[in-house]
């Protein structure tokens, strides 16, 4: 059966204009409004497309797939041992970090430090 509405209306107008809405939610290029912290904005991937920790630690911390819980970092390592971590990475092989040594600056690695500070701990750690 011939449908009422012409098929070029889906093809011609729908398609373009979903292709285009699956475009910018998919990039999303920018931050909720509510998001202002440099250090997180960094972390989420959206002060530099080169630095996005969420991709593999999760937008809160908790890890990923190949990527650790860094939320109770702070009880591990001190200050100058994540900085290291950061711009050299950790591991070998697959699971690796990379290095974002060259990708970021010294004030956006204290900023990402701040951020990484204000993640809330999982609830085995607290106290
Ligand atoms: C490509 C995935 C990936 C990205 C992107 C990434 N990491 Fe990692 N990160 C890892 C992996 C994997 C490890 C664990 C390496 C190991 O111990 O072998 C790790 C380890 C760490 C550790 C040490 C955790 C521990 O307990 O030893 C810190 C801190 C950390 N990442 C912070 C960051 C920050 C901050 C960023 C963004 C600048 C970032 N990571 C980006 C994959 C990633």
């Amino acid at each position: 059966m011939n449908s009422i509405i012409p098929s070029f209306h889906y093809s011609k107008l729908i398609k373009p204009f979903q292709i285009t809405l699956l475009f910018f939610v998919g990039c999303q290029a920018n931050p909720p409004a509510e998001i202002t912290d440099p250090g997180q904005l960094l972390f989420l991937g959206y002060a530099r497309k080169e630095v996005n920790c969420s991709r593999c630690h999760s937008p809160d911390g908790q890890g990923g797939l190949d990527a650790p819980d860094i939320r109770a970092v702070f009880k591990k390592y001190d200050e100058e041992k994540i900085m290291n971590i950061i711009e050299l990475g950790k591991g070998e092989g697959k699971k690796a970090m990379p290095p974002f040594e060259g990708k970021i600056t010294e004030e956006e690695l204290t900023e990402l430090l701040k951020f990484l500070k204000t993640l809330p701990m999982p609830d085995s750690l607290e106290n």
